[in-house]
């Protein structure tokens, strides 16, 4: 299943109602990683991944007590970090992005796309906004697109291809910051 969530609270409880015993997660955005203590007890692994200095300092120290959590210190646009990811799980059950709920959507809508089409997800958690927006605005109206899906957190159209494609795929990012 794919989640879209807004609200802070109900992003931590769909974490929580979703994430299941022996899970493999990959939180991206935990920031002081204050709900992931919440839910690593229960799972196989948990990878947190977050850019933030402070979030480093803070979940250094849960690995401590928490022997299945892993923390890789990274930019989620760039491949360099996938690549850190990779090295740890190949797959996930449960990806979740927060990276502020109010960032640009087409940002968090990028990540989570290169990042289940990697690890493809049986469930996917986002915290957007704009992405919220969209879903509901939007209808698919060209009867050639529009298909039964099965229940996953990734897309059939876009799932694990080889690493130089999505490479190419995180390139991208860089364009866009070039483009400012
Ligand atoms: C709103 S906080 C997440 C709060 C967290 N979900 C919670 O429940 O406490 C957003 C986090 O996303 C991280 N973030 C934003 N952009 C990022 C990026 N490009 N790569 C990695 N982390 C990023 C920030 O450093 C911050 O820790």
């Amino acid at each position: 299943m794919i989640s879209i969530t807004y609200d802070a609270e109900f992003y931590r409880k769909t974490l929580n109602e979703t994430i299941r015993e022996n899970d493999t997660v990959v939180e991206i955005g935990p920031h002081v990683g204050e709900y992931i203590k919440n839910y690593v007890p229960r799972t196989k692994l948990t990878v947190a991944v977050d850019k933030a200095v402070q979030s480093e300092k803070s979940i250094k120290v849960l690995e401590n007590d928490f022997k299945n959590l892993r923390f890789v210190r990274g930019d989620v646009r760039m491949f360099e970090t996938v690549k850190l990811v990779l090295e740890i799980t190949k797959n996930c059950d449960v990806l979740c992005i927060d990276m502020g709920g109010g960032r640009y959507p087409d940002t968090v809508f990028k990540v989570w796309a290169v990042w289940s089409g990697i690890f493809e997800p049986r469930d996917s958690i986002i915290r957007n906004r704009g992405i919220g927006e969209f879903v509901q605005r939007a209808k698919v109206i060209d009867d050639s697109i529009i298909q039964p899906f099965e229940d996953s957190g990734w897309m059939k159209t876009w799932g694990r291809t080889v690493p130089y494609e999505l490479k190419k795929q995180m390139d991208e990012f860089d364009f866009w910051i070039k483009v400012k």
